[in-house]
This record gives structure tokens, C-alpha cells and sequence, in this order.
């Protein structure tokens, strides 16, 4: 990928599900740090380690299944939170995810969803619905550690 790089074919490099533990051996041999870790964030699975190592080195979250994979519409206390701002839970959540600096990837094959999940730059979260929403951790479940699954 650092080939890649300084031949010009890509502007940014980055990885992806790498834990802390994966993170340190690279960041001693890499000649070019990774932009980007892409790891699976949102408000039930809210990966605080590797979020806060990501902060501490200067590499960018992006949020993959920033909906829980759909299982976030399963957390009832969102559904008022959503009202109260006039907007969907899915426009909540990805708000949310912004607010964390993180880079959310929402997927959809539904058209109007695709414009709703788009339509996230024209309010905010206040401070207090912030914190409300960092406390629904687990919530709706939480994604498995690779170290921990017998596949
Ligand atoms: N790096 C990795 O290891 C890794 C692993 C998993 C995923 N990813 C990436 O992350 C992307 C997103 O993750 P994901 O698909 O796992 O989960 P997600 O984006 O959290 O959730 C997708 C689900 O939410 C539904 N949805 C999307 N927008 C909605 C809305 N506004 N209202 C109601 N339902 C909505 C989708 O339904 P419909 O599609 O039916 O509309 C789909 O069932 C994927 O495209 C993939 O590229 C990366």
C-alpha cells in the first residue's frame, strides 16, 4: 500500500478491525501511517479502546455499521430522541457519529434512505442528548472479538 501511495495511485492508506495490539507493531515498521481504521462503531458498540488509540495517534474512525447493522432501530429510547429533532433514528445516529469525529459508513440499498442518511448537515445534537446517547452502550448488542470466536 505504501507503494501504492508514492506511485500515486491512491491518496490515503489505511486498515481496517486492527485492535491496539495490531496497531503498535505497524506503527513501528510503517514508513507511511495508516489515514484510517475502519471498525464497526455506533451507539451499542461504541469500541472505546481502539477509538481512543485511534484519537491518540492521529487516525481517522471510520464508523462501519453505524446503525448496528439495522439493530439500532430495536433501541426504543432513540425513536423520542429522533422526534424531539424531527428527525429519523438513522439521521440521529449518524449525527451522533459525527459528533464523535468519527467517519460513518451507513449502507442501504433503499434509494430513500440513501438521500435520509445524507440529510445530517442541518442540525445538532445538543451536549445533554450526546451523553444520553453514549450511554446506550450495548444496548443493542455488541459485535464479537475475533481473538474470542472459535470459527
Ligand atoms: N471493514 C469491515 O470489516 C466491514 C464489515 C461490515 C461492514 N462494512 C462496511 O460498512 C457498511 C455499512 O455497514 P452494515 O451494512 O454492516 O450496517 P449499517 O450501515 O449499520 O446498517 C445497514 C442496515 O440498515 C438499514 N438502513 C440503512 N439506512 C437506513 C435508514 N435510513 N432507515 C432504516 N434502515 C436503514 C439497511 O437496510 P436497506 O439496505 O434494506 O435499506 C441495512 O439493513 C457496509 O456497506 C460495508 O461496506 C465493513
Amino acid at each position: 500500500m505504501e507503494a501504492g501511495l508514492k506511485a500515486g495511485k491512491t491518496r490515503a492508506i489505511g486498515v481496517s478491525n486492527f485492535h491496539p495490539r495490531h496497531l503498535k507493531p505497524l506503527l513501528k515498521f510503517a514508513e507511511i501511517k495508516s489515514a484510517v481504521n475502519q471498525i464497526m462503531v455506533n451507539p451499542s458498540d461504541q469500541q472505546e479502546e481502539i477509538v481512543s488509540f485511534n484519537v491518540d495517534n492521529n487516525i481517522l474512525t471510520e464508523a462501519y455499521s453505524p446503525l448496528g447493522t439495522g439493530k439500532i432501530f430495536e433501541v426504543a429510547e432513540l425513536a423520542d430522541l429522533a422526534n424531539k429533532y424531527n428527525k429519523t433514528i438513522a439521521q440521529v445516529v449518524l449525527r451522533w457519529s459525527l459528533h464523535k469525529g468519527y467517519l460513518p459508513l451507513p449502507k442501504s440499498v433503499t434509494p430513500a434512505r440513501i438521500k435520509e442518511n445524507a440529510e445530517i448537515f442541518d442540525f445538532d445534537l445538543s451536549i445533554e442528548d450526546i451523553a444520553f446517547i453514549d450511554s446506550l452502550h450495548g444496548k443493542a448488542g455488541l459485535a464479537k472479538n475475533p481473538d474470542e470466536v472459535d470459527f
